[in-house]
């Protein structure tokens, strides 16, 4: 399906929004009356000899124009219609392609007999192409970026696991003209990262720690990206109950994601230069796996006491994480990461969790999110809650002694290896309930949702001198 900016055009379908004022004096009102159309949001009705399909919307903010776009482009996309057009402006530009790119997308890789639409183009009808036109090209890098990390996502264990997660990335690096390093478990071994490397120990497939780098010429800042990139997480010795453990293929989400925006930036050609570092691991079961009761040392020289070995992304982020600050001297550090299920009951499931020291910093991204349509809230720190991370055997535990909390405590953890110069230049985002989806909301469906990329995305373009 093609999408394309152009000033006039005759479309098979036209799509137009309707709130419940503007049907008032809408001119087929009576047949929308008829048919039961009332403009409630994220309702459509097709009339068909006018060759007009009509959404409903309580106002024209973006979030319910990209809402009602997704919900639109659905249906269309069932029909016979070839082609559909869209009136887009500035304001509504962004919004109009989330819904269509992101509320459009299908993952059929699976699917031995895949649907096929009829819908061809998409053209969004401007009155100056010229205005819109760098905001169109923008708006369809970060979607396409959102959706690429979206097929990592849903990707099965069996085809993405840490070497072929490893390749993936050495693929974009080529198509993209970035700089790609990948340590196997000899050189996860020679930089002392026990913590990571125990994690990885039963499963058939090696551990590899993936680095690639956009670098442009004169960078107005430096941008460390961190993620989570657990291809399977069974829990472990520390087993996952039967139906906790479908759809722990996500728990590589937080490492797609960090793969989503250095492919959005350097696509948007940003003058920052931008690291990601995804820790591809996969957590299994096994005689040579690593216990509860076990003592880590990390990377830092840490010793940390294992008591569940479910809490693992921790232990893979505790290494990156130091390994990176070793590696580059960044202005700014995020890593994302499903790091705990305590999140999502904090926050619910749409949610990504923001966590660390810096309130200035923390304050950028609840912006970032209200503009590029994440939802996003910060989670604070305190520290009696960081006691409960106290070992009687080692220096920290890998899990709180108390069950409140959890999210909390899980970015307290990462927060012990972050260097004291470091502290207000690093976030940490818990993207366990964000990430991923069993029932469509907004401009997700089915699967992987690509959190993380659109709002990184806007607060990259954004950034200051
Ligand atoms: N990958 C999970 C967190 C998760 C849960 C992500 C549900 C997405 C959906 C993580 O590794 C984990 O298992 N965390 C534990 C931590 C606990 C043992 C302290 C959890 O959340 O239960
Ligand atoms: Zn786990
Ligand atoms: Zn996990």
């Amino acid at each position: 399906m093609k999408i394309k900016l152009i000033n006039d055009i005759k479309s098979d379908l036209t799509v137009e929004f309707l709130t419940k004022e503007s049907l008032k004096d809408y001119r087929y009102k009576k047949t929308l009356k008829k048919a039961g159309f009332s403009a409630s949001q994220d309702t459509t009705c097709f009339l068909h000899k006018k060759e007009i399909l009509v959404c409903g919307v309580d106002d024209a903010s973006n979030d319910n124009i990209r809402s009602a776009t997704s919900v639109a482009i659905k249906s269309i996309k069932s029909s016979n219609n070839k082609s559909a057009s869209f009136s887009v402006d500035t304001k509504n530009i962004q919004a109009v392609i989330e819904g269509i790119v992101l509320g459009g997308y299908e993952f059929t890789k699976y699917k031995s007999k895949p649907k096929k639409s009829s819908l061809k183009t998409v053209y969004l009808v401007c009155e100056d192409v010229k205005e819109i036109q760098s905001a169109f090209e923008e708006a369809i890098i970060i979607a396409d970026a959102t959706n690429f990390t979206r097929d990592i996502v849903n990707t099965i264990p069996d085809d993405l696991n840490p070497p072929s997660f490893a390749k993936l990335a050495k693929n974009l690096a080529k198509e993209n003209n970035l700089e790609c390093n990948i340590l196997d478990e000899k050189q996860l071994k020679k930089e002392k990262m026990g913590a990571m490397l125990a994690v990885g120990r039963a499963s058939v497939h090696e551990s590899k720690l993936i680095h690639l780098a956009y670098k442009p010429k004169n960078p107005k800042k430096v941008i460390t990206l961190v993620g989570k990139g657990l291809t399977y997480d069974s829990g472990g010795l520390s087993l996952k109950p039967a139906t906790s453990m479908v759809t722990m293929k996500m728990d590589k989400a937080g490492g797609c994601a960090v793969l989503g925006m250095i492919k959005a930036v350097s696509e948007l050609k940003l003058d920052v230069e931008v690291h990601a570092f995804v820790g591809a691991v996969e957590n299994m079961i096994g005689g040579d796996a690593y216990k509860p009761d076990d003592v880590l040392t990390s990377k830092d020289g840490t010793t940390i006491e294992v008591r569940n070995t479910d809490a693992e992304g921790r232990l893979v982020l505790a290494d990156v994480l130091t390994y990176a600050q070793q590696e580059v001297k960044a202005d700014y550090m995020f890593d994302f990461a499903t790091l705990t299920g305590a999140c999502m009951v904090a926050l619910g499931s749409y949610t990504t969790g923001i966590m660390g020291n810096s309130k200035r910093l923390k304050h950028d991204f609840l912006k970032a999110g209200r503009t590029s349509g994440e939802l996003v809230a910060t989670l604070p720190f305190n520290k009696h809650l960081k006691k409960l991370l106290k070992s009687e055997i080692a220096d920290i535990s890998n899990v709180a002694s108390k069950p409140y909390g959890g999210a909390i405590t899980a970015g307290m953890f990462l927060d012990n290896f972050i260097k004291e110069e470091n502290k207000d230049k690093w976030l940490h985002f818990d993207i366990a309930g964000s990430a991923y989806t069993e029932s469509p909301w907004d401009c997700n469906v089915y699967g992987g949702t690509g959190a993380g990329v659109r709002f990184m995305s806007n607060f990259l373009k954004n950034i200051k001198l």
